[in-house]
């Protein structure tokens, strides 16, 4: 397939504009001075300010966290995005443990990036297994987890062949990943077979009114909304393949119940940055504590993938 326009445009700059079309040198954030959100880091507090700077340049880091004396652990993407500290746990990360009661369960991770969301899970759960399908994230995930103090079973996997991962787990962490997949009505059914306990899925969902795209899967139609993802394995937050599939919040529900779960809650849908997100929790035994929140209520959590 073609690629877009505005792609070729800038490739083509790039080739005959030598150092004018290029990305301009990202800005630099300042090393120290931060007050949110610090995290202790003990083995991030060892380095002096120079290491820690070296550490920063090492790697392609895109977000950062602050340790105990105020210092940032990573980068910005770029000025008004991941340009503030990150938390930790990520707040999304401590609701899926009040829900779950992570501190006896093995969580698997999918889509980890760069590792922020594993230290919390780290820090909650009995045993973290994350995975990213780009090699660059599971690098960054597992240099990260080892300076806050953690081992993670880190590795690359493409949560779209799920079907090939060997083991079982009792919790499914999946923040801003599900909107990435090309099958995501065949990843949905698997999960059924991974997750003992549950899933908690934080993801774009389509807008009904784009939803006009269709796809039968196992008998059943299915309407989505196509995105294009024409840098494919290239940009490294991305997806894997050239197109992800927006699903519909209700089909979502309907393939974990019919993949084994028995109680599906579907928070309400909310409008960030132009695209409707949702997070969508499913317990295969169902939990009288979940009946109490009633079918459908807001979760007062921003999304910030
Ligand atoms: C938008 S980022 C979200 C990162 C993080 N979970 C968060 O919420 O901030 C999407 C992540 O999912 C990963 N990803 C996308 N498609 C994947 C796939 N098929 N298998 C594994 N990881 C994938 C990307 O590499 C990236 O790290």
């Amino acid at each position: 397939m073609a690629r877009p326009l505005s792609i070729r445009l800038k490739r083509f700059a790039r080739r005959v504009l030598p150092g004018t079309a290029a990305t301009p040198p990202k800005p630099k954030l300042p090393l120290t001075g931060f007050a949110e959100h610090r995290t202790e880091a003990p083995l991030v507090e060892l380095l002096d300010d120079e290491t820690l700077a070296e550490l920063n340049d090492l790697l392609p880091w895109r977000s950062f966290t602050v340790d105990g004396k105020g210092r940032r652990f990573g980068n910005w993407t770029r000025p008004g995005r991941r340009d503030q500290p990150q938390p930790v746990p990520d707040p999304r990360t401590a609701v899926m443990d009040e829900l779950f009661d992570l501190h006896d369960k093995h969580v698997i991770e999918f889509g980890c990036f760069e590792g922020i969301h594993t230290v919390g899970l780290c820090q909650l759960a009995r045993e973290v297994t994350a995975v990213d399908g780009h090699l660059e994230n599971v690098v960054k995930t597992i240099v990260r987890t080892a300076f806050y103090g953690h081992r993670p079973n880190t590795f690359l996997f493409d949560v779209e062949r799920l079907e090939d991962l060997g083991f079982e787990v009792d919790v499914v962490h999946s923040l801003g990943v599900f909107y990435h997949l090309r099958e995501p009505i065949h990843h949905l059914m698997q999960l059924g077979k991974l997750a003992r306990v549950g899933v908690f899925i934080d993801t774009v969902v389509a807008d009904p009114a784009k939803a006009t795209e269709s796809m039968v899967v196992d008998g059943t139609a299915y309407h989505y909304e196509r995105y294009e993802e024409p840098q494919g394995r290239k940009a490294v937050r991305a997806g894997l393949y050239d197109h992800s599939k927006f699903m519909l919040v209700d089909d979502i529900v309907r393939v974990l119940g019919a993949a084994g779960f028995e109680q599906v809650i579907p928070f309400e849908p909310v409008w960030e940055r132009e695209h409707l997100k949702a997070t969508i929790i499913a317990r295969r035994t169902p939990s009288p504590a979940w009946d109490a929140m009633g079918p459908r209520r807001t979760l007062e959590v921003p999304y910030n993938a």
